[in-house]
């Protein structure tokens, strides 16, 4: 058993309270490489900004999870070589599916776990969280549960209205569950297809996904005033990385995120955690492939994952200070 305060990580709790109260929101960044690592503590260091670093149960199944609980505490180290005295980063589960897993990830040193009982019927979702926060919050490590499916891009605009979140019954879930935070479902949705054509709308030659339902998002606030909203599925999917894939041999084709300007929006409410993971993989496999086809005889893996590294780097000092407005956001 590890506490992740022996680890120098922080829990959400305090960083929430700020980025509600200050109109912005802390970047969860998926991780399950060290360049990634990397990148996202550079990327934090130099813009002050506090920062999530968050596994999926795919990441550590990837990497194995006591590897990459050893990456989060030498982040920690790393972030204070590189000159940033206290830095603020949590160690997050993503998308734990089982008390179990949230359990586990807690024991050795995490210090947020989420819980996703979303796809259960409403009381079954109520008694997991409730059961990992009642776990979690003896050792002070905050819990994020989820109201509401996120939509696949299969389903038709109407069919993921329906998943959305129901503002009638947050006060209920995050009471009986005692959660930190709630991530809801407003539009956004996994991977680097969010919408098909057909639900976008073409605006000077560009195709406009359908906005997020900040109605909602307003009603649930209304009925939860300051409390900490999460939203997943938040990637961007910028289409110079997309090109640069297609260009250099890759195959990704109608590729649409969700738009910056609409993230910018939801960072300014009690919106203040917001989930990127795709834009990091696309970031990533562009420079490699960019990399490669421009430097055939190339086969060290530093000499193309160095390129990748900086493109993801960029990419995160983007989010941070372009969108979610995290820089300089330090408590000290
Ligand atoms: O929400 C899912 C995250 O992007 C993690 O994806 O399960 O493939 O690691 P993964
Ligand atoms: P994206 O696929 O949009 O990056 O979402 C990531 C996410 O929600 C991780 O939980
Ligand atoms: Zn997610």
């Amino acid at each position: 058993m590890v506490n992740y305060k022996d680890l120098g990580l922080v829990n959400t709790r305090e960083m929430f309270k700020r980025a509600v109260a200050g109109g912005y929101a802390i970047p969860a960044f998926n991780f399950n490489t060290m360049e990634q690592m990397q990148a996202i503590v550079m990327a934090a260091v130099e813009t002050k900004s506090p920062v999530i670093m968050q596994v999926s149960k795919g990441a550590r199944n990837y990497a194995n999870a006591s590897i990459l609980r050893y990456m989060a505490e030498g982040a920690v180290a790393y972030a204070k070589e590189l000159g940033c005295a206290h830095p603020e980063i949590v160690l997050h589960l993503d998308h734990g599916d089982s008390f179990e897993l949230c359990k586990d990830c807690i024991d050795m040193g995490f210090s947020s776990v989420m819980i996703d009982g979303s796809h259960l019927p409403y009381e079954e979702n109520v008694a997991l969280a409730k059961k990992v926060v009642d776990y979690a919050h003896q050792f002070d490590v905050t819990v994020e549960a989820e109201l509401g499916v996120l939509a696949g891009v299969e389903d038709e605009v109407s069919a993921a209205e329906s998943h959305y979140t129901k503002p009638e019954e947050v006060i209920d879930f995050a009471t009986r569950t005692g959660c930190d935070s709630l991530a809801i479902s407003i539009g956004t949705s996994h991977g680097a297809h969010k919408f098909t054509p057909e639900q976008c709308t073409l605006v000077n030659g560009v195709l406009v996904p359908p906005p997020l339902a900040f109605d909602i998002l307003a009603e649930i606030e209304k009925k939860l005033p300051g409390f900490p909203i999460v939203l997943h599925g938040s990637s961007s999917v910028p289409m110079d990385e997309v090109n640069t894939i297609n260009q250099f041999g890759g195959h990704l084709e109608a590729a649409i995120g969700i738009p910056e300007e609409q993230l910018r929006k939801a960072a300014k409410s009690a919106v203040c955690k917001i989930n990127i993971d795709s834009d990091s993989r696309l970031a990533m496999t562009a420079a490699i492939r960019k990399h490669l086809a421009e430097h055939p005889g190339d086969f060290d893996p530093r000499q193309y994952l160095k390129p990748a590294r900086e493109n993801m780097k960029k990419m995160y000092i983007h989010k941070i200070v372009n969108v979610l407005g995290s820089d300089g956001k330090l408590a000290q």
